[in-house]
This record gives structure tokens, sequence and C-alpha cells, in this order.
């Protein structure tokens, strides 16, 4: 409290002024104090709390908004594009997995080559009377018959050239065999075999000297091994 003039004025603070009301009720003076207080200092101190608060408010908003618009696009559009791609591949893979699965033909295998089946009859007949038969197959003028018998194992030569065969150098003519079928698909003889079958069945061929197929051709040739043992 604090003297003004000859009277008494209690100073006012704040809200707790509407409990002044018990003051006398002849204090003008105060009166008109505590209302030029309060309609000087109350309303200025109210529009800064609330310009302050709004400016908080603005601020907080825009904030936020400015965080979720700066994440939104990564999480969006990162997400999304990794999802897309991912898509993407699985897609890829299972349109080739069904390719792979469901094509009837090769589109890129080469075209398969010719082939050339072969028998062979042995020159003896087994317990049971009958010949024995082996059987090959060649892709067609891409081997000698000599080479297509070691391949399979079928057997070529007698004694005598098992020991001393030239090793289908075409010097020894002990590689011989009988064709029964299928001759149109060799080549023609040789100058070697005309030389050392010269006296021989047309028939028969010198097998190192014999290409079965000329790469085109195709078909079954049937040989008889050791054919001299049987004449
Ligand atoms: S292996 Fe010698 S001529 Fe055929």
């Amino acid at each position: 409290m604090r003297e003004q003039g000859s009277q008494i004025v209690t100073p006012v603070r704040g809200p707790s002024r509407p409990s002044l009301s018990h003051e006398p009720s002849g204090s003008n003076v105060s009166h008109k104090i505590f209302h030029a207080q309060k309609l000087h200092r109350k309303p200025k101190e109210a529009r800064r709390e609330e310009r302050s608060a709004a400016t908080m408010a603005s601020l907080s908003f825009a904030a936020a908004a400015a965080a979720v618009n700066l994440r939104r696009p990564d999480v969006t559009s990162d997400f999304g594009n990794r999802q897309r791609t991912s898509t993407l591949v699985r897609r890829k893979r299972l349109a080739l997995s069904l390719n792979a699965a469901g094509s009837t033909e090769p589109s890129s295998a080469a075209p398969e080559k010719p082939e050339i089946e072969l028998e062979f009859i042995g020159p003896k007949p087994g317990a049971d009377g009958s010949y024995p038969v082996d059987k090959a197959k060649a892709v067609s003028g891409e081997k000698l018959l000599r080479n297509i018998m070691n391949e399979n194992k079928i057997e070529l030569y007698a004694t005598y050239g098992k020991a001393m065969n030239c090793g289908g150098g075409g010097s020894c003519g002990t590689c011989i065999v009988e064709i029964i079928d299928g001759k149109d698909l060799l080549n023609e003889r040789t100058n070697t075999e005309l030389r050392y079958l010269k006296k021989k069945p047309e028939s028969w061929r010198l097998a190192c000297q014999t290409i079965v197929g000329n790469k085109e051709n195709s078909g079954k040739v049937v040989v008889q091994r050791l054919p001299q043992w049987k004449k």
C-alpha cells in the first residue's frame, strides 16, 4: 500500500484485482487507476500473448508441415520406386521361367544335325545261333567308320590286325569291313582301298578310309565285322 494524496491506494496486481471488491466504495481514484491500468496494460499484454501464441502455433504448424512435406517424397518416391522395381524384376523372372518351361521350340538352339544309325553284325553266331549286333549313332559326315567303332568299343581287327594295324594310316589293309546295307550313305572308295581291296568284293571297305555320311544325308548303315572270317 502507498499513499496518493490524502488517500490510501492499494496496488493492483493482475488477476487478483477482483478480490478487491471489498475496497471502500468511495475510493474513486483507486478505481480509476485500476481501470486505467486494466484498459492500458491488459489489452497490450493480451494482444502480445495472443500474437505470440498465434506466431508459435503458426511456426509449429509450418514446421510440422515442412517436415511432412520433406519426408513424404522420400517415402513415397524411394519406397515406391523400390517397390515398382522389385515388381518389375519379379515379373521378368516369372516371364523368363514361364518361357523356359512352356517353350516347345528352342529359339536360339542350333538345328539338329543329320545322323547315321549304324548296326555292326558279329562274324560268329552266339549260343542261340543268332549273330550278335552292336549299335551306334554318328553325326553325318563327321567321322570315319574306324573311329566310330573304336569309340563304341566295337571289335574291328582280327588277331593280326590287333597287333600290326597302322593306326588308321591306310597302309596295313587290316581294318576290313563289309557294308551290308546303306553304302550310298558313305563316301566312294579311296585309292588306298582300290589298292588293298582290288580283288575283294565291292561291298568291302577299309574302315579307316570310310566316311560315315556326307553332312546332309541320314539313314541306316549295316556293317559286317571281319567279313574275311565268313568266306
Ligand atoms: S588301319 Fe591300316 S589300313 Fe586301315
